[in-house]
C-alpha cells in the first residue's frame, strides 16, 4: 500500500473520513500484560528503549491486539537529553531523574549536536525494524519532545508541578536558557530527520508542558522552536507531516497552528470538542481528545464519549486519540469497547 492511501495519512492530508483513523498515546505501555513481560525481559525501561528488537516488539503489541491505524515508535522524549550528555535514570514508581542544568557552566558540559547519533542509533534501528514489520495499512509515527518540555526536565532534573526551575532560569539567566533551547531545537531537528530517514512516515512533537509557559513568551518558546524544527525537516523531507501537541495551551493552539505549519494538532482533555471543531478544524486536522480515565471506568460513559467526540469532528479532517496517554490502571478490554463504539 502506498503511504498516501493509509487512513492516517489521508486525514493528515486534510480528508474527512467516515470512520476516523485511531491510535492512542502510550499505546505500548504498562496497562498491557505483554508490555510488562517484555519490559521485565529487557531489565528496565531505558534498557527497553535502547534494545531495538524488544522496543520494536512492544511497539507492535498494541497493533497485533487492536489493529490501530498508527503505531508510535517506542522510545522516550528524555533520550535526547541523555544523547546530549545529561545523566538519566528512572526511579521505579516515581519517574525520571536527570543531572540538572542551572548555569552557563552546566550548559557548557553538553556534547556537540553531531554526537547525539551515537547514543540514538538503536532508536533508528527500532524504526528500521518497524518499517519492515508493520502491517501495510499501519502508519509509523516517530516523535520527540518539544524544546520547552525537554528543557523543563533538563533544568529541574525531574518532572515538576509548575515547571518552576525552568521558568526561573528563563528569567534569571535568559542567555543560558536561550542557548539551551537552541541546542535542544537543533538536536531535535536532527533526531527527527534521522527517524524519517530510517522509515518514520509522520513525526510528532510533544510539548506536554506548553500550558506552563507564560502567555507573553508562548510564541518565543513554543511556537518559534516548533516552526524552526518543522522548517528544517521540510527543507529535506518536504512531504512528511508533523503533528504538534501543545498540551494545555488553550486558545493559543490557534496561533500555534497558524505559525508552525503542523499537519495536525493534538488537543488535550481540557479542550471542548465543539470549540475545536469550530475554530481549529478549519485550519488543520485535529487529533484527540477522549479522557483516558474513561478507559479505566468503561461502561456507557465510555461508549457515549467516544461517539460524541467523533461526532463533533465528523465534518473535517480528524484522528481519534486520547487527550493524554493511557494510564497503567486502564482495562485492556475497554480499548476494544472504544474501538467498537468508534468503528460501528
Ligand atoms: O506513546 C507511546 O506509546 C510511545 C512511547 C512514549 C513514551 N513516552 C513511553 C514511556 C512517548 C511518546 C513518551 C513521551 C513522553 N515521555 C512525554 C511526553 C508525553 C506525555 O506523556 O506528556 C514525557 C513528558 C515523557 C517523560 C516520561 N517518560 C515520564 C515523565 C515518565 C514517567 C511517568 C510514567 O508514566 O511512568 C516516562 C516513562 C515512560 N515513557 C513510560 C512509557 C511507556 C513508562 C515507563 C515504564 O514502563 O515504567
Amino acid at each position: 500500500m502506498q503511504t498516501s492511501e493509509k487512513t492516517l495519512m489521508r486525514a493528515l492530508a486534510g480528508e474527512s473520513l467516515p470512520v476516523p483513523p485511531v491510535w492512542m498515546m502510550r499505546q505500548a505501555g504498562r496497562y498491557l500484560p505483554e508490555y510488562r513481560a517484555t519490559r521485565a525481559q529487557a531489565g528496565s525501561f531505558l534498557e527497553l528503549c535502547y534494545n531495538p528488537e524488544l522496543a520494536a516488539e512492544v511497539t507492535l503489541q498494541p497493533i497485533r491486539r487492536y489493529g490501530f491505524d498508527a503505531s508510535i515508535l517506542f522510545a522516550d522524549i528524555l533520550l535526547v537529553p541523555q544523547a546530549l550528555g545529561a545523566d538519566l535514570w528512572f526511579v521505579e514508581g516515581e519517574g525520571p531523574r536527570l543531572s540538572t542544568i542551572t548555569s552557563a557552566e552546566d550548559y557548557a558540559k553538553l556534547k556537540p549536536i553531531e554526537d547525539i547519533h551515537e547514543t540514538l542509533a538503536p532508536v533508528y534501528e527500532t524504526v528500521r525494524i518497524l518499517s519492515r514489520a508493520l502491517p501495510q495499512e499501519t502508519t509509523l509515527i516517530g516523535f520527540a519532545g518539544a524544546p520547552w518540555t525537554v528543557a523543563t526536565y533538563m533544568i529541574a532534573g525531574r518532572g515538576t508541578k509548575d515547571q518552576g526551575p525552568a521558568r526561573k532560569l528563563m528569567y534569571g539567566d535568559t542567555g543560558t536558557f536561550d542557548r539551551l533551547m537552541d541546542k535542544i531545537s537543533d538536536a531535535t531537528a536532527e533526531y527527527l530527520i534521522a527517524q524519517i530517514e530510517a522509515g518514520a512516515e509522520v513525526v510528532k512533537l510533544f510539548d506536554s508542558w506548553a500550558g506552563a509557559l507564560p502567555g507573553a513568551v508562548f510564541d518565543k518558546y513554543a511556537v518559534q522552536p516548533a516552526r524552526k524544527i518543522i522548517e528544517r525537516i521540510h527543507a529535506v523531507h518536504p512531504h512528511v507531516p508533523v503533528i504538534g501537541f501543545p498540551r494545555q495551551a488553550g486558545e493559543k493552539v490557534i496561533p500555534f497552528v497558524e505559525a508552525t505549519g503542523v499537519a495536525a494538532c493534538g488537543i488535550d482533555t481540557s479542550v471542548d470538542p465543539a470549540w475545536a471543531a469550530k475554530n481549529l478544524q478549519p485550519l488543520t486536522c485535529v487529533q484527540g481528545n477522549l479522557d483516558p480515565m474513561l478507559l479505566v471506568t468503561g461502561g456507557d460513559a465510555l461508549v457515549r464519549s467516544v461517539k460524541e467526540t467523533a461526532a463533533a469532528f465528523a465534518d473535517g479532517p480528524y484522528i481519534f486519540n486520547l487527550g493524554h496517554g493511557i494510564t497503567p490502571d486502564a482495562d485492556p478490554a475497554n480499548v476494544d469497547v472504544m474501538l467498537k463504539a468508534l468503528r460501528c
